[in-house]
């Protein structure tokens, strides 16, 4: 077997995040501009380049696949991708393959998606309030991601919600969402906000609401026991005594979790990136093309991956600084990595 990827900092890379398109059918006011543009379909990669290029990384020791946007459930065909990338599941050579997702679509891909072997899914939900869920996504439709969710449960995938905490908008609902993901079955993963694109630092610095105080409102009605569950992502969990499921807090800004990174993110024109809060990149589409895959060669594009991973930055630099009115952020939106 090839030899594992690993940074400069000895950190081995086991998790690529692919985001298979850059749209999605919402406009969260964290994520986007009302008005985005997207990339030219010209640019984007189609299913079997990104296969090709997921294929290269689980040759080259990645276990990890985790699908996201943009919305993944809005690309054309996503399916076939999926379905593809499965077999590596099969062969022992994925441990996971899995998305995250806003839910809407998920009614109708809930069931295929179990049988091409996804098992758990992530599913961003800020709120259990209609109004304020078309407030924050501009015109998303709780219901339909409330059925989203329902089918997700019935066909038996493992769900954790991803709320991210916004002061002056959920915080009144913390509560209620652990209460819900309770009865629900659900996991529940607290985001800290993070500045990124170019779209209303102004709001985020004001919405911005540190986990630390997150925790010790939640501590006042749960009790949340240590737990060194781990799901290869950010996350750092506690056990609700009361719910008995899990509460992840993921805290870019309070919280540095950069020293046991194992992941890279690609985009869907086959950009690389590094970190999530830095602009290293490293391009592949160049060396995927330059091979056609009838070749079988990947020799370029095994080289250029990892080429790209000795250039991995020690962390990110994401600061809110409340104080100073101040946030520094990096310049692309979240929904491209
Ligand atoms: P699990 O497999 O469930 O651990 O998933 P995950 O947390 O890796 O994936 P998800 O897409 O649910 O990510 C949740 C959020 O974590 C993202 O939207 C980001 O806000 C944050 N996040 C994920 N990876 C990174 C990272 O490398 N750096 C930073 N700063 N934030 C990250
Ligand atoms: N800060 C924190 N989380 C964000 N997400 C999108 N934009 C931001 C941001 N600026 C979250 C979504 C989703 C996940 C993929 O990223 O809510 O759960
Ligand atoms: Fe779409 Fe997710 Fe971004 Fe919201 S956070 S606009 S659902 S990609």
């Amino acid at each position: 077997p090839a030899a594992p990827l690993l940074d400069p900092f000895q950190r081995a890379i086991s998790y690529l995040r692919v985001s298979v398109t850059d749209r999605c059918d919402f406009r969260c006011v964290y994520c986007m501009s009302e008005d985005m543009s997207f990339l030219p379909k010209a640019e984007v990669l189609s299913l079997e380049e990104l296969d090709r290029l997921c294929s290269a990384f689980v040759g080259l020791g990645v276990r990890k696949l985790r699908l996201t946007g943009g919305e993944p459930l809005v690309r054309r065909n996503i399916l076939w991708l999926i379905e593809r990338l499965g077999r590596h599941l099969g062969t022992g050579a994925l441990d996971e393959l899995t998305l995250t997702t806003n839910g809407s679509q998920l009614a109708r891909y809930a069931e295929p998606l179990v049988a091409a072997g996804v098992r758990r899914v992530n599913v961003s939900l800020d709120t259990l309030d209609p109004d304020k869920f078309a407030a924050i996504t501009r015109w998303g439709r709780l219901d339909k991601v409330l059925d989203g969710l329902a089918a997700a449960k019935a066909a038996g995938l493992e769900i954790k919600i991803n709320a991210v905490a916004l002061k002056g908008v959920n915080d009144d609902e913390i509560h209620r969402l652990v209460a819900w993901c309770g009865e629900e079955g659900f996991d529940l993963t607290f985001i800290e906000v993070m500045p990124m694109g170019d779209i209303g630092t102004e709001q985020r610095l004001g919405q911005y609401w540190p986990l630390s105080l997150v925790r010790g409102e939640l501590a006042k009605r749960w009790t949340l026991e240590e737990s060194d569950h781990r799901t290869g992502g950010p996350a750092r969990y506690s056990l609700c005594r009361e719910t008995g499921r899990r509460i992840g807090f993921i805290t870019p800004l309070t919280h540095n979790f950069c020293e046991s990174c194992n992941r890279v993110r690609l985009t869907c024109t086959g950009t690389l990136f590094l970190c999530l809060g830095q602009e290293d990149a490293a391009d592949l589409r160049a060396p995927l093309r330059a091979s056609p895959s009838e070749s079988g060669d990947d020799a370029a594009l095994t080289g250029a991956i990892r080429e790209a991973i000795t250039r991995k930055p020690k962390g990110h630099d994401f600061v809110i600084d409340r104080r100073r009115r101040s946030a520094t952020a990096v310049p692309r939106h979240m929904s491209v990595t």
